[in-house]
């Protein structure tokens, strides 16, 4: 049998046809438009979702047996705000992940509620970008569509809505809210009382791997495919690509360099860091982890590609790049403001140490080498909790580009291995459907048997000895920067 894994991003999603034994079929790709109404705002439209993803599995099925699709499952951009009404109509534009407009209501939770409180009943604090605040923000803001409001939902969740007429979540997606009990796997009541929302607007929740129902009859005979289709949970995209590269077990570390950075540890009991630098969430293969997520990791790249130097060809634009370690221009990776460490809405994008000398290379290598440093403030809080990694998995786009694993190699000084699929959350998704109809008895066994690695970049002697210096240097632009981001609002 086959299975299809949908990753819901940012800027596209990605459809992925799996054979049982992990083999993969077609991959497609279909974009649609992010728009950011105020700087810092970042909305998208479920219905562009829905119908890039219907024509991306109709193109995906193009010239195959499409008897043989068994399951759907899903792993989706995290955290956005998706509000329905009584008719289960959308009621305004998502508010996504990486939208900074509720660093008030943000604060209100952390401060007023308090950070102890937050943390006792969800394992986590308030960032800007969870669903939670947003909820808030709705309140104080749009109070007519607010009291329209029957159902909360998250982006992957809408589409499986929309698939199979269930109002669902997972586990792991449903960490990112702030109204999830993460350690005992369910919503808070709490939560619900603290926000002043009814606990009946949340959906059902499952563990990622399990089947929410069947494709709905009639949108299954327009693809085409059996009425029997299996739709599962899925995750949070970042779970998913957990699951795809096979980052499960105590101590499994993989980053992700797509739109957000992240790197993801996967833990077999539920812990929590202190000082909530790093999110608490639900694994989706029923353990847990911890994450650090910087906001803008390949998007720094693409947006200096696109945006400012103005190509596509961003290879031929690393060519030049030798002199790694000895750059002496910074680049600060804030441009959608930053979650993990700083916790930020306000941070920005920054060059740093420009003189006459320095060359374009110079400065598209500080902009991988800056987002590189991002991800070691999230691998140093993890490594002051006592947890040693000494290599990691990588996936996401910008995980393409040896030079930047090189880069990230040195810069975190680990392993890093190189897989023989980078799909990540699509790749997952389809081995979570996988598990849902019993093709695998967990998600362990099925990430032991499909994914592989093909290849690890080792860190060097000399190398990762410059970088040390580098990074002890770039730790200390950010706290004089701060009280100036603070103004420039
Ligand atoms: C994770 C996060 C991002 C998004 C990107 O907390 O906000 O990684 O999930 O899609």
């Amino acid at each position: 049998m086959n299975y299809i894994g949908i990753d819901l991003g940012t800027s596209a999603v990605k459809l992925l046809l799996m054979q049982k034994d992990g083999r993969i079929l077609k991959i497609v790709n279909r974009e649609y438009p992010i728009c950011f109404p105020k700087p810092g705002w970042s909305e998208q439209n479920p219905e562009d979702w829905y119908r890039e993803s219907i024509a991306g599995i109709k193109e995906l099925l193009e010239g195959s047996d499409k008897s043989q699709v068994a399951g759907i499952s899903f792993g989706g951009q995290m955290h956005g705000l998706v509000a329905l009404d009584g008719k289960d109509q959308v009621i305004r534009p998502a508010i996504l992940w990486n939208d900074g407009r509720t660093a008030e209501e943000s604060e209100y939770l952390n401060r007023e509620i308090g950070k102890e409180t937050l943390s006792k009943y969800t394992a986590n604090i308030s960032f800007a970008g969870f669903t939670a605040p947003k909820v808030l923000w709705m309140k104080k803001h749009e109070p007519e569509l607010f009291e329209k409001i029957t159902k909360i939902m998250l982006p992957k969740d809408y589409l499986a809505y929309r698939l199979s007429g269930v109002h669902c979540t997972d586990v792991s997606d449903a960490s990112g809210t702030l109204f999830f009990d993460v350690k005992n796997r369910c919503w808070s009541e709490e939560m619900c009382e603290i926000c002043g929302i009814k606990k009946e607007w949340l959906p059902k929740v499952f563990e990622s791997y399990h089947a929410v129902g069947t494709v709905k009859p009639d949108l299954a005979a327009e693809l085409g495919i059996s009425e029997k289709t299996v739709v599962a949970a899925g995750a949070g995209d970042n779970a998913a690509a957990a699951v795809g590269t096979g980052t499960v077990g105590d101590g499994a570390c993989n980053i992700s360099l797509g739109t957000s950075g992240t790197v993801f540890i996967a833990a077999e009991k539920f812990g929590v860091d202190q000082n909530n630098a790093l999110h608490s969430f639900d694994h989706a293969d029923g353990s847990y982890h911890l994450m650090g997520c910087m906001l803008s990791a390949a998007s720094c790249n693409k947006w200096w590609m696109d945006e400012i130097i103005g190509t596509k060809e961003y290879a031929k634009e690393q060519e030049p790049i030798e002199k790694l370690g000895e750059n002496h221009v910074y680049f600060l990776p804030y441009l959608m403001g930053e979650r993990s460490p700083h916790n930020n809405p306000n941070a920005r994008g920054t060059f740093i140490g420009l003189s006459m000398d320095t060359t374009r290379a110079d400065m598209t290598q500080a902009v991988l080498e800056g987002v590189a440093f991002a991800l070691r403030d999230s691998l140093e809080v993890a490594k002051a909790l006592g947890i040693q990694i000494t290599r990691t998995k990588i996936c996401g786009g910008g995980a393409k580009s040896p030079l930047w694993r090189k880069i990230l190699a040195n810069v975190l000084n680990i392993t890093v291995d190189v897989l023989e699929n980078e799909e990540g959350p699509a790749l997952g998704g389809a081995m979570l459907a996988a598990v849902a109809c019993k093709e695998y008895e967990s998600v362990e066994k099925a990430a032991e048997a499909i994914v592989k690695i093909k290849g690890s970049v080792e860190p060097q002697t000399g190398l990762a000895e410059c970088y040390e210096k580098r990074y002890q240097q770039f730790k200390e632009i950010y706290p004089i920067c701060k009280p100036l981001f603070e103004t420039l609002k």
